[in-house]
């Protein structure tokens, strides 16, 4: 296959299964020029050092605020936009760094320590849902009962935000993924995100001038003491694009880091006697079936990646996923191996925008994975898992599994999977 073939096959259906088009990819460099003129990138990077080396070049910008005005005339007319172009995740230099600066000041190692009783707490409970729904022997859907609620509900804890309005930001938030994804640009998609966006705009500024007015444990009302203190500038419109892209960075990318996990460790039962292994283990998974595999970038001048030409104002796609499968830095990249030496997956980016919540996303599967192996020894797969079709978050959209064993229940045996 040639290169644009590849970069074809992959925007097109490489969702199934893009590790043997990453494999074309390592056989041919590190970085490529895209050539096919549908497709939106002047090149695409997915060798490890090269991925790494465009991450840690502030020469490649994240797209911003400057980037929409000729790219995107009258992009200040779509709330999603605006609201996206005030995060850090959308920002370059001086502005990503004042916004960075202040969720750093709070968001700390151990703000994250501090969830983990909120994150065992919310495992027992969200395992105790699973155990009722399964206990006729019946199938549970994974990703609906329990991968995207453990993250969703941790970041609402974290944020503050009440368990009751959780599922309303995630119609919210879905609304918006699809319009980032780079297949579905329709007007119609648009339109729809911009409401979100405006709801959820809504939402958050209330919320703030409450927190302002009467503080609670809570990242929001630490946010709004640090901006009152005065040592970080930031607008309250900024805090709320920061406060979007931050939940939703966090369930849209942990609820496939749980996903992809499951089949894995399901195949290796060996680690149900060593859960002190999971840490290894999850890494592992971070590398093998990362949950974000493709990232952006812009020439911010008249460049060069390793020998690739770019102008400025150039996209190039940054491939993580086909990083963490690169031959010249992992051996055998196609097994899955958690005893593998030095293993450092580059699923949490690297350089300035790495992930503010790669801390957290880590605590909450070390914390939670080997619980849901020890309450249900009868865990098992279930009917055919159904994929996302998105490559920029790659997992299942359902992952039916179940705890109990049928034919006990039937035979009236234990048929109590809570154990
Ligand atoms: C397995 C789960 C996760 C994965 C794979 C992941 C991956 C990433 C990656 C690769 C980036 C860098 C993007 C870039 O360079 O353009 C990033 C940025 C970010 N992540 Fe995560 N993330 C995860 C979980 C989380 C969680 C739990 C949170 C919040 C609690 C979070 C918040 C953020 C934020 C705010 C940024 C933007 C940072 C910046 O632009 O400076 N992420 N994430």
């Amino acid at each position: 296959m040639t290169a644009d073939e590849i970069f074809r096959a992959l925007a097109a259906d490489g969702t199934d299964d893009p590790y043997p088009l990453y494999a074309e990819l390592h056989r041919l460099g590190e970085v490529l020029p895209v050539t096919a003129p549908e497709l939106p990138y002047a090149a695409a990077v997915f060798g490890y050092r090269a991925v790494d080396r465009i991450l840690r070049d502030t020469s490649f910008e994240v797209h911003d605020a400057l980037r929409m005005e000729p790219m995107t005339p009258g992009w200040r007319d779509h709330a999603v936009l605006v609201t996206l172009m005030n995060s850090m995740m959308f920002s370059n230099g001086d502005r990503h760094g004042r916004m960075r600066g202040l969720f750093r000041k709070v968001f700390t190692p151990r703000r994250v320590q501090e969830m983990e009783p909120d994150v065992l707490r919310i495992t027992a409970e969200l395992l105790d849902g699973v155990a009722e729904l399964g206990a006729d022997g019946g199938e549970v859907d994974y990703m609906a009962e329990f991968a995207y609620l453990l993250p969703a509900r941790v970041v609402g804890r974290l944020l503050g935000l009440p368990d009751e309005d959780i599922s309303w930001f995630r119609t919210q938030v879905d609304l918006i993924n699809d319009w980032l994804d780079f297949r579905r640009k329709g007007s119609d998609v648009l339109a729809a995100a911009d409401q979100a966006a405006t709801r959820i705009t809504d939402y958050y500024l209330e919320l703030i001038a409450k927190r302002r007015a009467d503080p609670q444990r809570d990242l929001i009302s630490d946010l709004t003491r640090a901006i009152g203190d005065g040592e970080h500038e930031v607008t309250d419109l900024e805090l709320v694009g920061n406060l979007l892209v931050l939940f939703n960075a966090s369930f849209s990318t942990t609820i496939h880091l749980f996903g992809n996990a499951l089949p894995l460790l399901l195949a290796r039962p060996e680690i149900r006697s060593t859960p002190e292994l999971m840490p290894a283990y999850v890494e592992e998974v971070l590398r093998y079936d990362t949950p974000a595999h493709v990232f952006i970038r812009v020439a911010g001048r008249d460049t060069e990646l390793l020998g690739v030409p770019l102008k400025e104002g150039e996209l190039v796609a940054v491939l993580t996923g086909a990083a963490n499968r690169d031959p010249r830095r992992f051996a055998e990249p196609d097994r899955f191996d958690p005893a593998r030496a030095d293993n450092q997956p580059i699923s949490f980016g690297a350089g300035v925008h790495y992930c503010l919540g790669a801390a957290l996303a880590r605590a909450e599967a070390q914390l939670a994975l080997p619980l849901v192996l020890e309450r249900f020894p009868q865990l098992a797969l279930g009917s055919e898992p159904v994929r996302t079709d998105q490559l920029i978050l790659r997992g299942y959209k359902s992952l039916p599994i179940t705890v109990t064993d049928r034919a006990l229940v039937t035979a009236g045996g234990t048929a109590d999977a809570a154990g």
